[in-house]
């Protein structure tokens, strides 16, 4: 028997998985998943949109500042909201991709999109996705997950994801994906990094059925303690 909720915030490289096992997690706990990531890409969308380079830091904050950006929970997965339209879709093209990290590397769009995903987690009962989120958005959360992979395996696992006409060279993911891991883990502002109190899961060898059954025990313990 469970008295109160939990916050159960999930982070790591890109490709580890942990958007897939956060929304499996959340909905066997009757949670709110929140995609943070996807927060970042619908900043980036906007920014393509209006022509502003991933530089730019002064008109990014302008544009972070005034965009209206909402994730509706819902049962076939969370929807992105920008200014009101839905960009669940357009937010995963490679344009985006290829875009999201630079501009997530700025302060004042960091600054802004934190403050709406700490707004998301007042109410407790969240699992939250990203990067910096068991360091900088949720210290507090009471479970924290750093969920990692080898470089091969979250290549291949994206090379598999892509449909015939997106088709691109197994190497080459690798080496983008290296390459996102690079900039993600050395910006200045909220690098990733593994918080001091996170499990670290290693889902190279382990399906995402595994993996979530391991973070829903260590969830009962934390909500056996909550
Ligand atoms: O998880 P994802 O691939 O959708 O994330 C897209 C980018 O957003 C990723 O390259 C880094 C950035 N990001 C971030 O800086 N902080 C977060 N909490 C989540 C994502």
């Amino acid at each position: 028997r469970y008295n109160g909720r939990i916050n159960v915030a999930i982070d790591g490289p890109a490709g580890a998985g942990k958007s897939t096992v956060a929304r499996k997690v959340a909905e066997s706990l009757g949670y709110i998943y929140v995609d943070t990531g996807a927060m970042y890409r619908a900043v980036t969308l906007a920014a393509n949109r209006s022509g502003i380079e991933p530089h730019e830091s002064d008109r990014l904050k302008e544009l972070v500042e005034s965009i209206h950006i909402r994730l509706k929970p819902g049962v076939e997965g969370q929807t992105v909201l920008l200014n009101g339209e839905d960009v669940t879709q357009a937010i995963r093209t490679r344009d985006v991709t290829l875009r999201v990290s630079q501009v997530a590397s700025h302060e004042a769009v960091r600054t802004r999109l934190v403050d709406i995903q700490r707004e998301l987690a007042a109410l407790k009962g969240i699992v939250m996705d990203g990067r910096d989120i068991g360091t900088q958005v949720l210290p507090q959360a009471e479970l924290k997950v750093f969920l990692v992979a080898s470089v091969q395996v979250r290549a291949l696992r994206r090379y598999q994801e892509l449909n015939e006409n997106e088709r691109i060279p197994l190497n080459q993911l690798e080496e983008e994906i290296a390459q996102r891991d690079h900039s993600d883990e050395n910006r200045e502002i909220s690098p990733l990094t593994c918080a001091k109190d996170a499990v670290v899961l290693d889902s190279t060898e382990l399906t995402i059925d595994q993996v979530v059954a391991l973070i829903l025990d260590l969830s009962r313990t934390k909500l056996a303690e909550a």
